[in-house]
């Protein structure tokens, strides 16, 4: 049995690696990836992959059972990307197709979900057994700000009351894991986060709690936030992008209970308190 990863050079893809070598055996495991001697200290087969080249796709899924697709990072690309995947998947043979989509993609009111929906929708029709992983947000997100809040004085977003239910980036690593090494996922959507939800006060409230210091959350408008972003030099479409992702989460758009991640992995998910405090050491 071969299980195809792609994005296996990413930050959520090598993780992924690393948890299912701790599942399977390393030669059934096969990467792939847009640059295969990034690959190498993967130590897993690695094959060529760019979801922007749908004519070589299928000649590199040849073998694979399993396949993982992480979503691509080139927004507005994706999904004719994911597209391509899918249909050469099928073309392929490959028995079970594992997708990485975004928490609560049907009713989402963040704009990334678009892509997702999009995804999962042709994953459906395609009539390849699949399983849906809905990941929720990385907390590595939020906390990747943490030190820049501490010397700013302040940390700033838009997400207002919004409760964001976050896991890090290992926990959706060995959700999906579980999920490839495993049986039973057949046709399945899983709604993933962590099992602690904040808001934006709390993190800053945590945030001071542990520099020693007050760092307040001031709440600003999506166009304020967006323009603040832009002024550190982050390009536009990120920009907006993470505004309005700010503003989804104010309407609870980051938020679940249902705990159905930390069930999958055995284990609760990381706390936002672990992380932080890794971050700002
Ligand atoms: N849940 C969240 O909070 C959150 C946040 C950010 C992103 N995401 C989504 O989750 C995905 C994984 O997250 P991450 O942190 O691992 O992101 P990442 O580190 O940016 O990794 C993205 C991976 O996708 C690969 N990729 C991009 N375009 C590709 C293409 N045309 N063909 C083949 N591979 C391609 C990249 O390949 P290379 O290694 O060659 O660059 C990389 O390995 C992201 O791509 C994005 O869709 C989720």
């Amino acid at each position: 049995m071969k299980i195809g990863i792609t994005g296996a050079t990413g930050q959520l893809g090598q993780l992924v690696v690393g948890k299912l070598k701790e599942k399977v055996s390393a030669e059934s495991i096969v990467a792939l990836v847009r640059n295969t001697e990034r690959a190498a200290e993967l130590g897993v087969e690695a094959r060529a992959f760019d979801y922007s080249k749908p004519e070589s796709l299928v000649a590199s899924l040849v073998g694979i059972d399993k396949l993982l697709l992480i979503s691509g990072n080139e927004l507005g690309q994706r999904l004719p990307q994911h597209l391509a995947v899918i249909a050469a998947a099928k073309e392929a043979g490959v028995k079970q197709f594992v997708y990485t989509s975004i928490l609560h993609a049907d009713t989402s009111s963040l704009g990334l979900a678009g892509e997702h929906l999009a995804t999962e929708a042709a994953l459906k029709a395609s009539g390849l057994a699949y399983t849906i992983l809905r990941n929720g947000w990385y907390t590595e997100n939020y906390v990747g700000s943490a030190k820049g809040a501490i010397g700013a004085g302040a940390f700033i977003g838009c997400a207002g009351a919004g409760k964001i239910a976050s896991a890090v980036r290992a926990d959706y690593a060995e959700a999906a894991a579980v999920v490839l090494a495993g049986e039973g996922s057949e046709n399945k959507t899983y709604e993933l986060a962590g099992d602690t939800a904040y808001t934006l006060t709390e993190l800053a409230a945590e945030i001071s709690r542990q520099a020693g210091k007050t760092i307040p959350y001031n709440n600003l408008t999506e166009t304020q936030y967006a323009d603040i972003l832009k002024s550190f030099g982050l390009p536009d479409g990120l920009a907006e992008m993470l505004a309005d992702s700010d503003t989804g989460a104010s309407k609870g758009g980051l938020f679940d209970d249902s705990h159905v991640l930390s069930t999958l992995i055995g284990r609760s998910t990381t706390p936002l308190a672990t992380v932080l405090a890794e971050a700002i050491a």
